[in-house]
């Protein structure tokens, strides 16, 4: 018989219907001549009930069927008597197709900690919440490219290894097939990188804006979706080394059609999730409850559905660097002493406690920070009139601060070319991106946004290692 995904099956399968039904065990319960199974197959969060009468357990080594055990089962769908469902299956036939010793199979059902999920991150979506992440994860995923779909953009794939450093941060992982322990050197005793794979140093990737800036200059509306790597020994709660990132360019955008794009785009997967993940969320929303109970309540967050209908209702703040400065010199953490670093004077660059204090405390909703000062920037962005500043945006979000990063960038040949030099950055391997100012330069602008920090928001999960599956941080590429 074809299989049935339990999805299908809580989703008004007529009473009587005989069907096949395959799952992992997540619980068993026992009574004098009857069982219980909760069935899950990952196609929901919720699990299909398994009534199985005495005699079709002893048809099979009945003491097998535990927690983590695969099975398959034959039966039909009847009204439930239990309260927490509307239908159950009554077994027919069942069948074991991978036992799970329980001496060794490390879940059980209770509650594990996060902590002890990332150790076993290859089990862990077996669990509520690792299913309900994957989910949801997948949904954006795909509303991601849906947005752009119907918007005119085309995705465009950028190089993973690549020559050049687009952040200009030098925070990257080399990538070499050279023998480290035997490398071949120059008569300077400088490392011979001739003879390296490509023949030249290469990183893995940073962003891929500017690679997708060329093609920005011929597709007018693109964006690329892909892995990006930093090293920035930063054992933060929201930085990986690995993470992805969705960066649209758009020709003819100035900074304010930015600023619309990133709003626009940004409402329309949190609607989404809402749209389509309800159960996931309504999950995860309990957890995070759950979770908060510890905290003092001016430390809880909103509840989490109410919080991605409040971002969804309002607009987003728009003010500038400069005024932002104004009101965090002027802030009480500020007087009194509380943020970590204090802000003094226009230029300072702006920490995640300084985001968290405009966006939480101070306007309570999403803030979009623009013109900051050229010198804490990267050399692409388009250059004021004010000779300090640069067309730059960030978008902030409660509980996580600075979910976006983008600008309008240097069209001008000559402007750009100007401060490509002043910072130092070797100008002849960047001449295919400085030939898009050559010939036909149009004003254009573009963002990055973290895959995983939009996660982290719309799933309410408080560590980023947990809304990837498999992830990569300092002294940690388990898996
Ligand atoms: O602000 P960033 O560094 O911007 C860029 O890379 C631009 N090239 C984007 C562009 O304009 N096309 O990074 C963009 C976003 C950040 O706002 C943040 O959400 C995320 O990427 N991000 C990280 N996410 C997880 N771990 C890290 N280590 C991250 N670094 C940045
Ligand atoms: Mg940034």
């Amino acid at each position: 018989m074809k299989r049935t995904e339990i999805k299908i099956l809580l989703n008004n399968t007529p009473i009587g219907t005989e069907l096949n039904i395959r799952g992992w065990v997540r619980n068993k319960r026992t009574s004098k001549n009857v069982a219980f199974i909760a069935l899950n197959d990952g196609s929901t969060i919720h699990n299909a009930q398994i009534v199985v009468e005495i005699a079709i357990a002893e048809t099979i080594n009945f003491s097998k069927v535990t927690t983590g055990a695969s099975i398959t089962v034959i039966g039909t769908v009847v009204a439930s008597q239990g309260s927490n469902q509307q239908i159950e299956v009554v077994a027919k036939s069942i069948e074991i197709l991978g036992e799970a010793n329980p001496d060794e199979y490390p879940l059980q059902p209770k509650k594990h900690s996060l902590e002890f999920l990332r150790e076993i991150a290859h089990l862990r979506f077996r669990s509520n919440t690792f299913g309900a992440i994957a989910r949801l994860r997948h949904s954006m995923i795909f509303a991601v490219h849906q947005y752009f779909t119907q918007n005119g953009f085309f995705n465009i794939h950028t190089p993973i290894i690549t020559g050049s450093d687009a952040e200009g941060a030098g925070e990257m992982f080399q990538v070499t097939t050279l023998n480290l322990n035997q490398l071949p050197r120059n008569e300077d005793n400088s490392i011979d990188y001739s003879t390296d794979f490509f023949g030249k140093i290469t990183n893995l990737t940073v962003s891929g804006q500017l690679e997708v800036e060329t093609a920005m200059a011929g597709l007018s509306k693109v964006y690329t979706f892909g892995p990006t790597f930093r090293a920035e020994n930063s054992n933060t709660s929201r930085h990986l080394a690995e993470f992805w990132m969705i960066e649209p360019e758009v020709a003819f955008n100035d900074l304010i059609d930015n600023m619309d794009l990133a709003e626009d785009f940004l409402k329309y997967l949190i609607r989404y999730a809402l749209d389509h993940n309800m159960d996931d969320l309504l999950f995860l929303s309990d957890r995070l409850k759950e979770e908060e109970k510890s905290k003092a309540e001016e430390l809880r967050s909103m509840e989490l559905i109410e919080k991605l209908k409040f971002v969804l209702e309002n607009q987003f703040a728009r003010i500038s660097y400069t005024e932002a400065i104004e009101i965090l010199k002027n802030s009480n953490p500020n007087k009194k002493k509380k943020f970590q670093y204090l802000i003094e004077e226009w230029g300072a660059d702006l920490q995640s406690e300084h985001e968290r204090f405009l966006v939480e405390k101070h306007f309570k909703k999403p803030v979009i920070l623009t013109d900051y000062p050229a010198h804490i920037k990267a050399f692409y962005m388009k250059q004021s009139e004010d000779g300090k500043t640069v067309r730059a945006m960030d978008v902030l979000f409660p509980q996580i601060g600075e979910i976006i990063g983008g600008s309008q960038r240097e069209e001008n040949y000559d402007k750009l070319k100007r401060r490509i030099n002043e910072l130092g950055i070797p100008e002849k391997e960047l001449w295919w991106y400085l030939d898009t100012r050559k010939f036909g330069t149009v004003v254009h602008s573009g963002f990055g946004l973290g895959f995983e920090r939009l996660m982290l928001f719309v799933s309410g999960m408080t560590n980023i290692r947990d809304v990837i599956p498999f992830p990569r941080t300092p002294q940690n590429a388990d898996f």
